[in-house]
């Protein structure tokens, strides 16, 4: 499994506040199946201060501890990027991608997605990059509006869905928003958003659910195959599943849906 989202570097956002915590992470990680992570930051002009450098240096101070401790797992830098006017610019200056991918974590207002939402997300579209929206079953608008979603990803946005958010972590309403992005095949990974003030059980529990209430194959896309192509930097299908309805006349008789992977 390969985990897209998590604030496992230290004393840099409002995650993990020491090394010593993040070492106890990863190996909880690395013990349950998780064999790469990136170290996903708040990137948050005006709220997190720190320079690409420091970020480069606590990441480096952790990733040799990991080595020293022989902690089987991979890390990989990355940031959770808030969307703010000229963020493009940033984004190119800092390098603040997924590893050195063209895919962005980005982050917004949950209460309401801001009036240049959509200017500020073209604008890194047109620069080349990939924008994936992190937890986005927590935007009200998401949950509200169901075609929402289906938008997000004709506009060329990925999806990111909380593995908390799937457990019931944030409340009915996410719960519910959650399983129906997975469901409908908008949903392209599952991270774990992990801020270590607790066990990292959410993952591991989503992603049986996951494999229980949908099947295997899904599980597999959602926690792994799509997470791979960002560390080789190939193009994942924005639309990966279909759900038809079967004719009533089909020879068909078990169930109402069929998914084909494509
Ligand atoms: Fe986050």
């Amino acid at each position: 499994m390969i985990d897209i989202h998590c604030h496992l570097l230290h004393e840099i956002d409002d995650g993990s506040r020491s090394m010593d915590e993040s070492l106890k992470q990863l190996k909880l990680m690395a013990a349950g199946g998780v064999t790469q992570v990136f170290l996903t930051s708040h990137y948050f002009r005006g709220h997190y201060h720190y320079t690409r450098d420091e970020y480069l240096s606590k990441f480096n101070e952790l990733q040799q501890e990991a080595r020293n401790q022989l902690i089987p797992i991979e890390l990989i830098p990355g940031f959770e990027v808030f969307l703010q006017t000229g963020i493009e610019e940033d984004i190119v200056q800092h390098q603040l991608t997924l590893g050195d991918s063209s895919y962005v974590l980005i982050e917004s207002e949950l209460n309401g997605l801001p009036s240049d939402f959509y200017d500020n997300v073209y604008k890194i579209l047109r620069k080349g990059y990939k924008p994936i929206l992190a937890h986005a079953e927590r935007y009200v608008s998401i949950m509200t509006k169901s075609s929402e979603a289906k938008d997000l990803v004709d506009r060329n946005m990925y999806i990111q869905v909380n593995a908390g958010s799937l457990t019931g972590l944030y409340g009915d309403k996410v719960q519910r928003t959650a399983w129906r992005l997975v469901d409908s095949g908008l949903a392209h990974f599952i991270g774990s958003d992990d801020h270590v003030r607790g066990p990292y059980d959410a993952f591991f529990q989503a992603r049986n659910m996951i494999s229980e209430r949908i099947d295997n194959v899904t599980a597999e896309l959602l926690f792994k195959t799509h997470s791979n192509a960002i560390m080789n930097n190939a193009k994942i299908p924005y639309r990966y599943v279909m759900v038809q309805k079967q004719h009533r006349k089909s020879n068909h008789k078990k169930g109402f849906f069929s998914k084909i992977f494509g």
